[in-house]
């Protein structure tokens, strides 16, 4: 429902209500919509302008990079380092942190993101985002580095993900609750159309690769049988399955009509401790779902308590509705 609140105006009523949201993260939070707009731009014309396909470059976790992997990144970077707000930012797609050019005001705040989440699905036209969270830069030198960033989650400032799918939303927290935003392309705003969203508690609906099957834990492994065993099983109900392949669509389904999403350890390669990325997937996602009431764990830990070890450090998630998600953190302790 069209609320009439715009990003703007509801930040500002944020900070009168709450106290948070100052007016530096305020702004900053503007900027970061700014960009996520222009992705939206970029994605929606689609091969219209040539943007379609790969590079021949990769990306630092060994990742062939979509030619807008590299754009939307660009996007991100142009924008929000003239914001004033930001002391260093950092993405999937850089190997190292970004230092704010000279010239530029830096402020006191570092911003991670994944520029363009799901991108495998760019060219078959199917859902992508984009993910960032804020932190704060407690750093005296002038340009932070790696250090700098890794920072627990629980010490987000805000977190969010913009879905660019059949409509444009930017999905946002600051510590008071989930509120989405709606792009309305005919006067360029995002407009409050979910406000308090909150994860429903009971689902009937999994998420999870299950090419993957042979690699899960005993865990995993005995969640899914269980579900996928339907009404006659221990469950005595019959559940759903969804893969988009993109973590922003999947979060944001569940946040609207509840389940659980799985990426879990596995013993695909050993060298990994999961597949997404604990500063700009895991966290911000984590602290989204928590805040609507979800639940957020590796099945051994709850994320947003993970000590970082590296930019790119990756982890197994498990997210969302709170009784499924306990449900697997239970069957991780009895194993
Ligand atoms: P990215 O496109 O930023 O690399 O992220 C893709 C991630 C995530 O969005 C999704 O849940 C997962 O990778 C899909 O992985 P599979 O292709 O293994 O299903
Ligand atoms: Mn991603
Ligand atoms: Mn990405």
């Amino acid at each position: 429902m069209h609320t009439g609140t715009n990003l703007i105006q509801f930040l500002a009523d944020e900070h009168r209500r709450t106290a948070s949201v100052c007016p530096d993260v305020q702004a900053l939070l503007g900027q970061i919509a700014v960009s996520c707009k222009e992705i939206s731009n970029a994605v929606n014309q689609g091969a219209l302008s040539g943007v379609m396909g790969s590079l021949e470059s990769e990306n630092i976790q060994g990742e062939t990079q979509k030619k807008l992997d590299v754009i939307t990144n660009e996007i991100f970077l142009r924008i929000n380092e003239r914001s004033g707000q930001l002391a260093g930012m950092a993405s999937e797609e850089m190997d190292d942190a970004y230092t704010i050019p000279d010239g530029y005001v830096r402020g006191k705040y570092l911003l991670v993101f994944d520029p363009l989440d799901g991108s495998s699905n760019v060219d078959v036209n199917i859902s992508v985002g984009t993910i960032f969270s804020v932190l704060r830069y407690e750093g005296k030198a002038s340009n932070p580095v790696a250090a700098d960033f890794l920072q627990p989650g629980t010490r987000q400032v805000a977190a969010g993900y913009a879905l660019y799918g059949s409509s444009t939303m930017l999905v946002l927290t600051t510590g008071h609750g989930v509120n989405g935003f709606s792009l309305d392309r005919n006067v360029g705003e995002f407009v409050l159309t979910h406000a308090g969203m909150t994860i429903p508690a009971e689902t009937k609906e999994f998420a999870i690769n299950a090419s993957n099957q042979r690699f899960w834990e005993a865990p995993v492994q005995r969640y899914v049988s269980e579900c996928v065993a339907g009404k006659t099983g221990p469950r005595g109900r019959d559940f759903n399955m969804r893969w988009v392949a993109s973590m922003v669509a999947e979060v944001h389904r569940i946040l609207i009509r509840g389940g659980i999403f799985m990426y879990p350890k596995d013993t695909k390669d050993p060298a990994k401790a999961g597949k997404l990325r604990l500063m700009y997937e895991a966290n911000p996602m984590s602290l989204i779902v928590e805040q609507a009431g979800g639940l957020s764990s590796t099945g051994r830990q709850r994320i947003l308590d993970i000590q970082p070890e590296g930019l790119h450090q990756r982890v197994p998630v498990i997210l969302g509705s709170r009784q499924e998600v306990e449900r697997v953190i239970g069957y991780h302790a009895e194993a």
